[in-house]
Order: C-alpha cells, then sequence, then structure tokens
C-alpha cells in the first residue's frame, strides 16, 4: 500500500506528523478524514511552480467540488488560488471563509435564477455561463450598470479515456456548448457585443481521471483554433481555461502523469501552440481537484466484526458507503492496510464493507490483511476528493469528523451528532 505526504512507519503503526493512529482514534474517535496539511500545500506548490510560464499568467483554481469546508477555503485562499464552485452552497461556504469574491469561477450547467441572482449580490467574480438560456437569464437579471466578467463553457468533443460517469466533453454531454455548432458562435458574438457582459473567454473541462497526456494536448490545439477564429472574427479571447481531470493514484493500476514534468509539459505546449497559430491570450487557468486534495487525505475506520458468507470474509467498518460512495457508485478501487498492526503478516483475504442497508456498501473488495483483532484501525489513503463532499446521511448514519495534522492535530469539521439529524425535522 502507498502512503503519501508525512505519513510514517514507527513500530508497526502509522503516525501522522508525529502522531499515531491510535491516539489519533483515541483523541477524535472514528470513523474520522485526516488532512495532511502540509502536503496539500505542497501539492499546490507543485502545481505552482511547475504551471509557471514567463509569457503568460497562470491562474490555478481550485475545484471546491472536491472537498471544501471553511478550512480548506482559507488555506486555498492564503496560498493566493482562485476558486471554481458550481451552487449556491458552494459559493455561500466559499465566501463564509473570507474569499475574495472576484476570485470565484460560477459554473454549472443548470444555475438557477436564485442562483444568478445571489452571485451577482455577491460580486462572484467570473461566470462561466453553460448555455444560451443561462446567458438570457443572466441579461435579465443584471442591472443596466453591472459589468458581469463571463466566460463560455465550450464542449470539445474530446473524449478522455475514463469512467462514463465522470467524461463530460462527448458530443451529447449535458456540459457546455459544443464547439462544431453555429448557435455557440453566436452565443459569443452576442456575449461579446452585450454591454452587461465582459466577455473574458473561453472554458472546458474534458472530464476527470485522465492518464493520457494526449487528451490534454488535443483540448489545448481545439481551444486555441477555436479562439484563433474568433480573434478572426474579431473577438477577443484574453483568457482560457482549460478545467481540471488530472488522474492520481488509488491503487497499482493506475498510472498517473508525474506532475512535475507534465506540467512543464502542459504550459510549455499551450505557449508554443499559440505562437505557431499567432493567438495572443493574456492568461491560461487550469482548475484542479483531485491532482490538488486527493493525496492529503485518508480514513481512518474502527474494524469492528467479521462474517463468514459462503467464500466470503467480511470485515466489517464504522463507517460506509455514506462517507465514501465512490466504490459503490463508480466501482472505483481503494488500498487499505490495518494501520495499527502495518507490518504484520497479512493471512485473511477480506472484503472491507460498511454499515448501509446495500449489498453494495462494500469500500473494499478482496484485500489482504492480518487477521482481526479487537481494537484494529483501518486506514483508506487517497479519499480526498470526491468522498466527504459527497457524503450522505442515509440509514441516519453521521457524517465523520475531519482533522488537520500539521504541528499538532485540530478538528476542522466537527463530527455530526444525532440531533443534527432531526434538526430540520418540525412535527
Ligand atoms: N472543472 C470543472 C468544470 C469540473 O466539472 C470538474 C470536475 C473539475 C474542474 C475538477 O476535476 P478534477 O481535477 O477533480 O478531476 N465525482 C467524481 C468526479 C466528478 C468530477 C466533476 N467535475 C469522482 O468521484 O470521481
Amino acid at each position: 500500500m502507498k502512503l503519501f505526504g508525512n505519513t510514517k512507519v514507527v513500530n508497526n503503526e502509522i503516525y501522522f506528523n508525529g502522531i499515531s493512529v491510535t491516539e489519533l482514534s483515541k483523541r477524535f474517535g472514528t470513523p474520522l478524514y485526516i488532512l495532511d496539511e502540509k502536503n496539500f500545500i505542497n501539492q499546490i506548490n507543485l502545481f505552482k511552480e511547475n504551471f509557471a510560464s514567463d509569457v503568460l499568467e497562470t491562474k490555478l483554481i481550485y475545484a471546491s467540488k472536491s472537498l471544501l469546508n471553511l478550512y480548506i477555503a482559507k488555506i486555498i485562499y492564503n496560498e493566493n488560488l482562485y476558486i471554481d464552485a458550481v451552487s449556491v452552497g458552494e459559493v455561500f461556504t466559499i465566501l463564509k471563509s473570507g474569499f475574495d469574491p472576484s476570485r470565484i469561477y460560477f459554473h454549472g450547467n443548470n444555475k438557477l435564477k436564485e442562483e444568478l441572482e445571489y452571485a451577482i449580490k455577491e460580486k462572484v467574480g467570473t461566470i462561466v455561463i453553460d448555455n444560451k438560456s443561462e446567458a438570457y437569464l443572466l441579461d435579465k437579471l443584471l442591472s443596466d450598470d453591472d459589468i458581469q466578467d463571463v466566460m463560455i463553457r465550450l464542449n470539445p468533443g474530446i473524449e478522455a479515456h475514463t469512467h462514463e460517469f465522470i467524461t463530460t466533453a462527448k458530443s451529447d454531454s449535458k456540459f457546455g456548448m459544443s464547439i462544431y455548432e453555429k448557435e455557440t458562435l453566436n452565443l459569443i458574438k452576442y456575449l461579446s457585443e452585450n454591454k452587461k457582459f465582459n466577455f473574458k473567454g473561453i472554458h472546458s473541462h474534458i472530464g476527470s481521471q485522465i492518464f493520457e497526456k494526449s487528451s490534454f494536448f488535443k483540448e489545448i490545439e481545439s481551444l486555441c483554433d477555436y479562439a484563433l477564429n474568433l480573434k478572426n472574427l474579431g473577438i477577443q479571447v484574453r483568457e482560457i481555461n482549460l478545467g481540471g481531470g488530472f488522474g492520481v493514484y488509488y491503487t497499482q493500476n493506475d498510472r498517473p502523469l508525474d506532475l512535475k514534468v507534465f506540467l512543464k509539459e502542459y504550459i510549455k505546449y499551450f505557449e508554443e501552440y499559440i505562437l505557431k497559430i499567432g493567438l495572443d491570450v493574456e492568461s491560461v487557468a487550469i482548475e484542479p481537484g483531485r491532482a490538488l486534495i486527493n493525496q492529503s487525505v485518508y480514513a481512518l475506520y474502527k474494524a469492528c466484526l467479521e462474517k463468514k458468507c459462503g467464500e466470503r470474509n467480511y470485515l466489517f467498518i464504522d463507517g460506509s458507503m455514506c462517507d465514501n460512495i465512490r466504490p459503490a457508485l463508480y466501482g472505483a478501487k481503494y488500498e487499505a492496510c490495518v494501520a495499527n498492526r502495518f507490518n504484520d503478516s497479512k493471512e485473511e483475504l477480506y472484503t472491507i464493507a460498511g454499515k448501509c442497508c446495500e449489498s453494495g456498501d462494500v469500500l473494499i473488495k478482496d484485500i489482504e490483511l492480518p487477521k482481526h483483532q479487537e481494537g484494529d484501525l483501518v486506514l483508506v489513503p487517497s479519499v480526498g476528493a470526491y468522498t466527504y463532499s459527497m457524503s450522505s446521511n442515509y440509514n441516519k448514519n453521521l457524517r465523520p469528523a475531519m482533522i488537520s495534522v500539521n504541528e499538532d492535530a485540530k478538528v476542522i469539521v466537527n463530527r455530526e451528532t444525532l440531533e443534527d439529524l432531526i434538526k430540520n425535522d418540525l412535527f
């Protein structure tokens, strides 16, 4: 199993910045989400240092849907990043953290009227328009004195090889406007001629958990060619936003790009391509979520009971698909270990399952672990992205607490309480 960041094995037990998992479980309980803050900041710096250019501005936008709470938003702001939001709830959380609204990119294929009104009221920096009806609606909602920065989300029709549920740029995808449709051009003309809009540029996001460089390079070519077409029509594209999608390691089957190398190649490819076709843009942005946060969060569970069902040997943990839906939803795979007995010989084949009334509530199928003993703690790495953010209260399970381990450990998101479960119930 691969460990990341500031974890160490001391006397057969995993430590986070000098604190053992046993101590963490005693102090904070389980299930527990553990943020390795230093590793997160290192990863942000890796992006900053390698996605950098001498000829144009580079922007790093954190896709907050991957993991968002006040603490994370504060880190993102302090590190001088921009942030992407797709709902009023995300915008609200980001603003509550003290974030400068002008650094927010507001996305979404189906922004509600109330959400657009909220974004206007709160002076959200950039609204990334997904479609024609949204543009007309926004026009109606803006007053005559407003000038709103907007971009348009384009669908370049590039198929990235990833899970069907997380591809976004196939021709029939619900996101953005196709670069092959005349209507898209008409919409851009409308945005660039309308006094209430300041048309900044174009955006695309071709999918998530992508490993092939070629998909990213194809996207650069396709967006830059499109921007050149616009230039020839007298419409200036000042910013190109290439979206996120950089794949990460979950198990040995994943072969992520080495970002230290790839990000340099990526920006160089962009610089050379615009030079080659004679395009000038002021800034280029990327919007990673998973590749920024995923490797800096671990989930810690108590192993509770075991049970043999035919050939299958279940190890039940105190968490469930409520705190990580990804295996049930996408067939996602994870690694895990017994963190308080890390090097013990792994003589049992277990299926780690949760507590929900769903046969699909299985975290890991067939994993070799030491024979279960009371007090065992199961640690799952690589759970920063799309786990807590997609969590639920199904079966009235409580959402776990989240802690940050830096010099010491502190709670950054409280564990839900039983009272939280009924706080909105009236009768
Ligand atoms: N920008 C836009 C417009 C997006 O829609 C997304 C992700 C991102 C950026 C960030 O993508 P990333 O760098 O994290 O791959 N729930 C799925 C992933 C859905 C991704 C949705 N959009 C999962 O658990 O794998």
